[in-house]
């Protein structure tokens, strides 16, 4: 076993508390949690919270141009999700701008055809044919199961291509259609022109654009779609004020067919010349805390709904910088940390699901990229940090019953933006018990240490005593390529499977026992995943060595399925990509 006991994990007993104290230049953390649990009212999110969200003009990059075509590197990489995501559904989204400003070709042969070579990169329109569908179809099928949004245009309201679209994804997506979000960020219709006849569209004008549009939504060419209530909105992202808009009329006019509150915003921009932060800003939890206070009050009037009538909401594309990203920024390990910690948090605070954006090959913030090939070419793939944010996120919030996540706000972190450290307890939805702790040492330069001393209280008088460690690790900060979870890496694969991650900054995983409670060590740059009661045995399934085969792992269940003893941490596509291995070889032979 590699527990390591001198440089990795101490247990906490007074002697080696002392030794601690007087050779640490820094006291240890100290993570104190309520007797009681997270209030009751903390809304309950599953291991699927982090989605990702698709740009729809290149959509084909990673769909594939048809059914033939689905890139096996992106069936790969979502796979890698749903493996960890307790066989809910994959989030994802395609939509963006360019699909408030594209149109539905039902009768085009092909996914997508551009349509204005002079449009602005940020909002490029084509026209999109059926193949849409069959393309989303097939990789649901493939990764075991993905939920879809997909956007409605509100440019034009009178549009009869919307109902047209909306039918027809209706039609062909049917239960994998989550919902559709109706208009993309209209708070800049007036800034981007689409309104040249009002001075500004107001709310009242939006709330007029939904009554005729759900007019349309009635009677589709595919019938009523609109009685399904799978609308959202607003997708507000930037100028109008949530809580005005709720208390305009439009909640209390829409809500009926209202499935989801849906917000997108990123904490700065890179469209014009000059940027607000750099990338310190994301190493500092307190900064995420105030950014996921963005639009509180009208949050406030949808969480004070009864849980049995609330809408949930959902951050349904964000990155760290919209136009595109910064680079330096938002292709870095620690933009990467900062995204499991701004996930966790938006979970804190009501979100139900948040989407991390991909653009076209290039753009800063991708999670994955494309060769540099021809749409849906062939060559190797590249994995960017932001990738890594969904493996700890979605492994910490595996629990049958869904999962309820609080800010331990350790070392005041929450409020003292000088802290580089940051720590959540995820709670069973159902008790009072933890299941994960996340904790986040943001310091820069492997070997800085921190040591995060976990209280006898919060391990309970079960009998496994022993936590499971696992890191997502970096050299540094800034780092772009080698970035470890676990003993795994993406760096340097081009097929999306990933590999046995070497190097000194690689944090093997640890099991500690913690009956006294104990002390963590966690190397700076790092996020540990503590598995309280030690590393389940989700996830060792060979229905991943063959990716077509949309068998999911058997997944989940970090509570009922709890190794005893200290002998099962391993990580899940450790073993199945050794799996993988031995299927192609037993193909290749025969
Ligand atoms: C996983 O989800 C699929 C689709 O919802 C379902 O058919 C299957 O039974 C589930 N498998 C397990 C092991 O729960
Ligand atoms: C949509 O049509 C209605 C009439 O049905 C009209 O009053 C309205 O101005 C039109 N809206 C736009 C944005 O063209
Ligand atoms: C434009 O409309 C929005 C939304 O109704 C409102 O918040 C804003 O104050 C208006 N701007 C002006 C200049 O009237
Ligand atoms: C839970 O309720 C408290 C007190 O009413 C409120 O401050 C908090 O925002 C609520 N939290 C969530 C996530 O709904
Ligand atoms: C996919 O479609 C695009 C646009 O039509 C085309 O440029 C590209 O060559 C196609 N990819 C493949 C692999 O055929
Ligand atoms: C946290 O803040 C409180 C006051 O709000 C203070 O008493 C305490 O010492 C602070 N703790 C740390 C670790 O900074
Ligand atoms: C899950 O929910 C069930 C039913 O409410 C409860 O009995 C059980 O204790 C919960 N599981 C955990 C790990 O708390
Ligand atoms: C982090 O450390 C690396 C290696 O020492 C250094 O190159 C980089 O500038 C540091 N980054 C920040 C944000 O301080
Ligand atoms: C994967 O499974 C499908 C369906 O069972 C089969 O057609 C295909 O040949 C398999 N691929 C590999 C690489 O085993
Ligand atoms: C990777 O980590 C797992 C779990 O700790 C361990 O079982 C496995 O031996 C490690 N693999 C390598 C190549 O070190």
């Amino acid at each position: 076993m590699l527990v390591r006991h001198l440089c990795g994990v101490l247990p906490f007993s007074g002697l080696w508390l002392g030794v601690l104290l007087a050779t640490s230049a820094f006291a240890a953390v100290q993570v104190t949690v309520p007797a009681s649990g997270p209030s009751t009212n903390v809304t309950v999110v599953y291991s699927n919270f982090l989605g990702v969200s698709f740009e729809l003009s290149f959509i084909n990059y990673y769909f594939g141009n048809d059914t033939n075509t689905v890139p096996e590197p992106v069936v790969q990489y979502l796979n890698a999700l749903h493996e960890r995501g307790s066989n809910q559904s994959v989030r994802l989204r395609l939509g963006g701008n360019s699909m408030d400003s594209s149109t539905y070709v039902p009768n085009q042969p092909d996914i997508v055809e551009f349509t204005d070579p002079t449009a602005n990169s940020n909002d490029q329109p084509v026209n999109y044919g059926q193949q849409l569908f069959q393309v989303m179809n097939a990789m649901s099928d493939k990764v075991g199961g993905a939920e879809y949004l997909i956007g409605l245009s509100l440019r034009d309201p009178n549009s009869t291509n919307v109902p047209l679209l909306a039918g027809d994804a209706q039609h062909f997506l049917g239960d994998k259609l989550d919902a559709m979000l109706l208009g993309n960020e209209p708070d800049l219709y007036t800034g981007h022109g689409e309104r040249p006849n009002l001075a500004n569209y107001t709310t009242n004008d939006y709330i007029g654009d939904y009554w005729e549009v759900f007019g349309e939504l009635g009677k589709t060419p595919q019938g009523d779609v609109l009685s399904l209530d799978k609308i959202a909105g607003p997708t507000i992202c930037c100028d109008w004020d949530l809580a005005s808009l709720l208390q305009s009329g439009w909640l209390d006019q829409f809500s009926d067919r209202l499935k989801y509150i849906t917000l997108q915003h990123y904490p700065q921009d890179n469209c014009g010349p000059t940027h607000k932060y750099e990338l310190d800003f994301y190493l500092h939890h307190a900064n995420a805390v105030s950014l996921a206070q963005w639009q509180n009050d009208g949050l406030d009037i949808i969480r004070q709904e009864p849980s049995a009538t609330r809408k949930p909401i959902l951050m349904d594309e964000f990155s760290s910088a919209s136009c595109g990203g910064l680079p330096g920024i938002s292709d870095t390990f620690g933009v990467a940390m900062w995204s499991v910690d701004y996930a966790l948090q938006l979970a804190s605070v009501g979100y139900s699901g948040a989407y991390l954006h991909t653009r076209e090959p290039g753009v800063t913030y991708n999670l994955f990229d494309a060769p540099p090939a021809v749409a849906a070419g062939a060559g190797a793939w590249t994995t960017n940090p932001p990738f890594y944010a969904y493996l700890p996120t979605s492994e910490a919030l595996q629990a049958t019953n869904g999962s309820r996540v609080f800010d331990l706000n350790v070392q005041n972190s929450s409020s003292d933006a000088t802290q580089s450290v940051a720590g959540y307890g995820i709670y069973d939805a159902t008790s009072n018990t933890p299941h994960h702790l996340v904790l986040f040492n943001f310091a820069n330069a492997t070997g800085a240490s921190t040591e995060f001393t976990i209280p006898a209280s919060l391990i309970g008088s079960g009998t496994s005593v022993t936590l499971g460690l696992r890191f997502l690790t970096a050299p540094n900060v800034n780092e772009k390529y080698n970035i470890a979870w676990g003993n795994l890496t993406w760096a340097g694969v081009g097929d999306g499977v990933p590999v046995t991650a070497t190097g000194s900054y690689v944090q093997s995983d640890q099991n500690v026992p913690c009956a006294q409670g104990c002390s963590i060590s966690v190397p700076g740059p790092a996020v540990a995943v503590v598995y309280l009661g030690g590393f389940n045995t989700q996830a060792a399934s060979s229905s991943t060595s063959n990716s077509s085969d949309a068998v999911p792992s058997s997944t989940s269940d970090s509570n009922t399925q709890q190794a005893d003893g200290a002998s099962m941490g391993v990580p899940a596509v450790g073993l199945t990509t050794l799996l993988s291995i031995v299927a192609m070889v037993f193909a290749l032979t025969l």
